[in-house]
C-alpha cells in the first residue's frame, strides 16, 4: 500500500495528511476550499507540533478534483458532520462518499473518520 486520499483537510485530515506523507506514504489531499488547497501546496500554515518535518520531501498534494484517486488503496474521509436542530447532518459526507464511488478502484479500502452516530437513521 503506497497512495492514501484524504477528504476534508480540516483540523483532522490536515494533520493526518502531513503525519502520512511523512510515512512515507503518496498523498492526495481532497478540499472544496481553495484557501486550504493551496495552504497545503504551498506548504504554508502548517500546525506547530509538525514544523520539524522536512516539508519538500513529502509527496504530499491537495485538489478539488476526485480523479485524482483512481490509483488509491486508502481513503480517509474526515468531512464535517455538524447537527443541525439537535439531528446530524450527512449531506456533506454522503455527497462525498458519492464522488469517491465514481473514481476508486476495486478494493480500495474507505475509512470514515468522520462522526456518525450509532444507528443513526434519518
Ligand atoms: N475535531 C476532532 O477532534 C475530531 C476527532 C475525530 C473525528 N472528528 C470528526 O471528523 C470530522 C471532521 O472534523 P474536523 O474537526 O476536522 O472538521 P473541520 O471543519 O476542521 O474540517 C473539515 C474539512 O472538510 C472540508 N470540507 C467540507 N466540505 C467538503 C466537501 N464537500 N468536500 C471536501 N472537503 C470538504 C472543509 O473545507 C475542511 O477543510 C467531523 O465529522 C468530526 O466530528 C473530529
Amino acid at each position: 500500500m503506497k497512495n492514501i486520499g484524504i477528504i476534508g483537510l480540516g483540523y483532522v485530515g490536515m494533520p493526518l495528511a502531513y503525519l502520512t506523507a511523512y510515512n512515507g506514504y503518496n498523498v492526495i489531499g481532497i478540499d472544496n476550499r481553495d484557501e486550504t488547497i493551496s495552504k497545503i501546496n504551498n506548504k504554508i500554515d502548517i500546525p506547530k507540533e509538525l514544523q520539524q518535518i522536512n516539508y519538500s520531501e513529502l509527496n504530499l498534494y491537495a485538489t478539488k478534483d476526485y480523479t485524482k484517486l483512481k490509483d488509491i488503496e486508502v481513503i480517509i474521509i474526515c468531512v464535517p458532520t455538524p447537527t443541525v436542530k439537535n439531528k446530524p447532518d450527512l449531506t456533506i459526507m454522503e455527497n462525498v462518499i458519492r464522488s469517491i464511488g465514481n473514481h476508486i478502484k476495486k478494493g480500495c479500502l474507505i475509512i470514515l473518520e468522520s462522526t456518525v452516530a450509532p444507528r443513526y437513521d434519518q
